[in-house]
């Protein structure tokens, strides 16, 4: 067998990609990205098909929080790997997965595993209808809970309502859409019919704001006393913030809590964990979660090499230093250049925009000049820094002292540039 054919210009991958795929990209997501094509990936750097090397803080979004290509996973994957992939039976690395994940949580007694962010989301809203025999389910403004019918939200002047052409209207009946951060708004809106409140305990898709003092234990105390199911969506922060994520963070335990991209190395994992009583349901078999793919043997592989490497190796005191440095040299800059650039959030996740002051929630968010930064953030891949256009920057546990000189003399160069 012969090896593809990868060919090295990004205008001729452009051409073919355009010509078979819809837009050129399999994630709506990546349509608003760069249009260069990447070569190959090690640690806190990407390289692409023309030879231009950048220092990384998109991390595929998220997932590759020990860096790319990490070996201390890919070996433990070829190891695995070659026992099998998916045996649509039971084994021993799921098990450890499983263990581990609860250990770490801490709070979480049970888990069952899928492969995106977005099913467990759906998994963790269909458990909770089911335990609690309810309907609604209170979300939040500007939180995203992944791409299908029920929970995409899209906003058009002040109105919320569908993303995509397509999208069924009717789902969003069953939500009851607050704004985030404002217990008032939370206390007025739950009732008896509420089966779940479900929120990303701190905010980060869409920016990074966290939760004000206080916030998420009244919440907590709010789902407590109407009997509804508390589901912290930790797809990004899981893993991130801690091994116990944010409710390690915050110290406000959830009922469901779902995990996705830091969680296995860059392999396409997700988890629902939760409560035994809770997610006894899917045991019995009365509540519905599927899919060929979960807990495959790689996958679940990629999962325990993740977490022993966090739990015996943490990155995070690193991750925080680096996060810390990153943002006061992005403030400095701004200060030397004039320019109001804005930087919140934590070291590990933070959001940088030409606002003035911190977001506090997604309305205030909208007001940090996000159009402006968007631009901006397309002069800064082109000058060697692969950053989301939304803002948010992700730190990992490869980026160390080369990597924050590097970032910040590009970062210089590009703000000289393109003032
Ligand atoms: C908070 C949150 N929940 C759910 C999802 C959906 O995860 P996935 O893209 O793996 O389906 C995302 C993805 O970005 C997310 O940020």
């Amino acid at each position: 067998m012969t090896e593809p054919t990868v060919e090295t210009s990004d205008d001729d991958l452009r051409r073919r990609a355009l010509a078979r795929t819809p837009g050129g990209v399999h994630s709506n997501v990546r349509l608003a990205g760069p249009k260069v094509f990447i070569d190959r990936a090690k640690g806190a750097w990407m390289w692409g098909v023309d030879g231009t090397d950048y220092v990384d803080y998109l991390l595929g979004q998220g997932p590759n929080f020990l860096g790319h290509a990490p070996d201390v996973v890919l070996s433990a994957v070829e190891r695995a790997c070659r026992r099998g992939m998916v045996y649509g039976g039971q084994h021993a690395l799921e098990v450890e997965a499983s263990e581990l994940v609860c250990e770490a949580l801490g709070w979480a007694e049970m888990v069952r595993f899928g492969v995106s962010g977005t099913e467990s989301v759906q998994a963790a809203l269909r458990l909770a209808r089911a335990v609690t025999g309810r309907t609604k389910v209170i979300r939040f403004e500007g939180h995203y809970h992944g791409w299908l019918d029920n929970v995409l939200l899209g906003q058009r002047d002040d109105a919320w309502g569908v993303a995509s052409a397509g999208q069924l209207p009717h789902h969003h009946d069953d939500f009851v859409l607050v704004p985030w951060n404002d217990p008032a708004a939370v206390e007025a809106a739950i009732g008896d019919d509420v089966a779940a409140v479900i929120m990303e305990p701190i905010m980060i898709n869409a920016g990074v704001i966290e939760p004000a003092p206080g916030y998420l234990e009244r919440v907590r105390e709010l789902c407590d006393a109407r009997g509804v199911v508390l589901i912290f969506d930790e797809v990004i922060s899981g893993f991130r913030l801690g091994l116990a994520g944010a409710a390690g963070r915050y110290g406000v335990v959830p009922d469901l809590a779902t995990y996705g991209k830091a969680l296995a190395g860059g392999w396409p994992v997700s988890a629902l964990a939760g409560r035994a009583d809770l997610m006894a349901g899917f045991g019995t078999g009365e509540v519905n979660h599927s899919g060929t793919f979960n807990a495959s043997v790689m996958t679940m592989a990629a999962t325990v090499a993740t977490i022993r490497s966090l739990r015996d190796d943490p990155p995070y005191a690193r991750i925080a230093d680096h996060g810390t440095a990153l943002m006061t040299g992005i403030r400095e800059l701004g200060a030397r250049h004039g320019v109001a650039l804005h930087v919140q959030g934590l070291p590990a996740a933070f959001h940088v925009s030409f606002g003035e002051q911190d977001a506090t929630d997604h309305r205030s968010l909208r007001r940090l000049g996000l159009d402006r930064y968007t631009k901006f953030a397309e002069a800064l891949v082109a000058h060697g820094v692969w950053v989301a256009g939304r803002g948010v920057w992700y730190v990992s546990a490869s980026h160390g002292p080369a990597e924050l000189d590097a970032t910040l003399a590009r970062f210089d160069q590009t703000l000289t540039d393109w003032l």
